[in-house]
């Protein structure tokens, strides 16, 4: 089959600079949602009929299995295929989709292909208690005999409430005729693509309609507002598919799938919670509740506790990550590696059984194993031009706020003393301490306000 996606329209209602079929939905452009329903299909051809901002969507989205019809400028949904002509397979039938409606199913478009035959239009259609603004399916009885738009129907055509989502499969070869007698003879001056309809039935070709499975499915996206409610419906969906999974969400109206998250078993998530870009949870782990976590792998058994915020780390089984850490890219924690509250670490290797639970700065870092990272801990990796790398070896135990200014390495089992600024290499074993020494002044006396004088 053909698929035909319009996506010229320009999406006044949107107020945006970015084209409408560019603005994310979970984490994707709309525009990616129908390309992924489509090639599911596993079409001969897609062909996306862009006009406004057409060079940033195809920029952005462009793929070896896609064609482009460019729509300049933009007469309606019916010239809008016209501009594909060219580009279709005649030896099988076209789907038309629309850019900006992202949530169709392959289910129902596969509903839709199996109604439709080979010689017969079909149509998707839904019954809407408010159907103001759509185009009506006029039947005569049962049979479809033509499609009217909301600006062209009087009051009785006004009143049907069946009405056409733009969604259909043709036969090419007499989509091809009936685009080319098309007219703009209506109330939009406009090439209507649902003018077909009357076209197939004056040739006594059949135009059969089927209904999809949710209503949500053939939504589209004109205005912020309807975005919103659409990503509220594609997070109610994802949270329902966690859940048959076996994921336990604490609401599942609190949480917001935004790319592509992956669960073992017994995974529990608490509220609030944002995922991104591709997520991997390994079995028994526990997110608490406000984090936000993106390109991460997190091992089996670990706990994020609340506030956490990772992104481009992997973290190995039985860790301990947060209230409140943060976790920047290239940041590898190996198994049960605790890190607590505000502590920042970037392009750091921890190695097993290391901790740095409060307050401190691991950046450009290597750490061995069962190391501990005391409070106010910073590693100095940035001379203002080049970073620099820190090495702390197994068994080390780096004392209260002590600055490790890099390059600089602390040896196996060595210590640091609380408030160490380490410029050179700590021998390992030993005890390392910079500090200046401290004092006590037995004779030294607080100063006392003199008489008469007033505060100012
Ligand atoms: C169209 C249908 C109407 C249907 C409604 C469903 C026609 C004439 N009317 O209405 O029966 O109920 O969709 O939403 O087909 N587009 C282009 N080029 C154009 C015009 C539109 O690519 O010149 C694209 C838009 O980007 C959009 C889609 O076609 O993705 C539908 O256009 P829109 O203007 O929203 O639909 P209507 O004409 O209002
Ligand atoms: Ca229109």
């Amino acid at each position: 089959m053909n698929i035909v996606i319009l996506a010229a329209g320009m999406g006044k209602r949107m107020r945006s600079a970015l084209p409408k079929v560019l603005h994310p939905l979970a984490g994707k452009p709309l525009l990616a949602h129908v390309l992924d329903c489509a090639r599911s299909l596993q079409p001969s051809r897609i062909i996306i009929v862009h006009g406004h901002g057409g060079a940033q969507v195809q920029a952005l989205l462009d793929a070896p299995d896609l064609r482009w019809a460019l729509q300049e400028p933009q007469l309606g949904t019916g010239h809008a295929v016209m501009q594909t002509t060219s580009e279709l397979d005649e030896s099988v039938p076209t789907l038309v989709l629309y850019g900006d409606v992202p949530l169709i199913t392959k289910q129902t478009l596969e509903r839709l292909i199996s109604v439709s035959g080979s010689a017969c239009l079909a149509l998707l259609t839904v019954h809407l208690d408010d159907p103001t603004g759509y185009g009506r399916i006029v039947r005569d009885g049962d049979r479809i005999v033509r499609i009217v738009e909301q600006k062209d129907a009087d009051d009785a055509v006004r009143a049907i409430r069946e009405v056409n989502t733009g969604i259909l499969i043709a036969p090419t070869v007499a989509l091809k005729r009936w685009l080319g007698a098309l007219s703009n003879d209506n109330a939009q001056r406009e090439y209507y693509l649902t003018d077909i309809v009357s076209a197939a039935v004056a040739e006594g070709v059949a135009v059969t309609a089927t209904q999809p499975s949710g209503l949500w499915e053939t939504l589209g996206v004109n205005s912020k507002a309807q975005l919103a409610t659409l990503e509220r419906v594609a997070q109610q969906r994802i949270a329902s598919q966690l859940m048959e999974d076996g994921v336990t969400l604490a609401d599942p109206a609190r949480i917001d799938v935004r790319g592509s998250l992956q669960c073992g078993r017994d995974v529990s998530i608490d509220v609030n919670c944002v995922f991104e870009g591709n997520v991997l949870l390994g079995d028994d782990v526990t997110i608490g509740a406000h984090c936000v976590i993106r390109n991460a792998q997190i091992g089996a058994g670990t706990q994020l506790l609340p506030f956490t915020h990772i992104d481009g780390a992997s973290i190995g089984a039985q860790a301990r990550i947060g209230p409140y850490a943060r976790l920047r890219p290239g940041t590898e924690l190996a198994d049960e590696t605790h890190v607590g509250n505000f502590v920042e670490m970037k392009n750091a290797k921890v190695a097993k059984g290391s901790k740095a639970n409060h307050l401190a700065y691991i950046g450009d870092a290597v750490v061995g194993e069962r190391v501990n990272i005391g409070a106010g801990t910073i590693t100095c990796n940035y001379d203002g031009v080049n970073k620099h790398q820190t090495v702390i070896e197994d068994d080390a135990f780096i004392g209260s706020d002590t600055q490790l200014v890099a390059p600089v390495r602390v040896g196996r089992g060595a210590t640091l003393g609380a408030g160490t600024t380490l410029t050179r290499d700590a021998p390992a074993e030993q005890l390392t301490v910079s500090r200046a020494k401290q004092m006590s002044i037995s004779s030294w006396k607080r100063p006392v306000k003199r008489a008469g004088k007033k505060s100012s």
